[in-house]
């Protein structure tokens, strides 16, 4: 079992884009087991170069990486980022699939060489669900999705993230 005792980088940067909060809530998780850790939104995150390791962390907006962090990291090519994200799928099933494959192919063509990348659901803003009603049916597959999403990041998800963060930094 990892323990923060273990870590080996000193100064650790956790940055954030997150409109409706789930990414935050990862992002804030994250830092609180990492001590010392700086905790910023993408807005006011400095060189990476600052830092031993930095985590990015975005949301899904429509299939792709949400811009300001993916701007960031493409202005910062050959850092090794720690990435993590939130979106409305299911992380590892069907679509959420598509979508890290997506993120991963664009920029490992960007030169961004990052470290690893995981995803953890995140509830759906309510305004975007009835807004795309007029484009997307509401099937009952699409609603019970929807309110399977309504929970998460759960007590389970950011859990899920502390432990992942620590693995991240011990190397194991
Ligand atoms: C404009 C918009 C587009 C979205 N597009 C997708 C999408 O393509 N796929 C998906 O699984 N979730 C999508 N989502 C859901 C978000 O990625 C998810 O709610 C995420 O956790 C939001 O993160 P935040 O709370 O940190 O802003 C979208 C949400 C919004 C508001």
């Amino acid at each position: 079992m990892m323990s923060a005792m273990d870590l080996k980088p000193r100064r650790v940067l956790v940055t954030y884009e997150s409109v409706t909060g789930n990414t935050k809530r990862v992002a804030e998780a994250i830092a609180a087991v990492i001590p010392g850790a700086v905790l910023l939104p993408i807005t006011e995150a400095p060189d990476p170069g600052e830092y031993d390791a930095v985590f990015v962390g975005f949301w899904c907006d429509k299939g792709h990486a949400s811009e300001a962090a993916d701007a960031y990291l493409k202005s910062h090519p050959s850092y090794p980022f720690i990435l993590f994200g939130t979106l409305g799928g299911v992380p590892g099933v069907g679509y959420s699939v598509t979508y890290e494959n997506r993120v991963r192919e664009e920029l490992t063509a960007a030169q961004v060489p990052f470290r690893d990348f995981r995803l953890w659901q995140g509830k759906i803003d309510p305004e975007l669900v009835e807004k795309s009603k007029a484009r997307f049916p509401m099937t009952p597959e699409r609603l019970s999705r929807i309110a399977a999403a309504a929970t998460h990041p759960d007590a389970a998800d950011l859990k899920d993230a502390q432990v992942w963060a620590l693995e991240q930094l011990t190397g194991s």
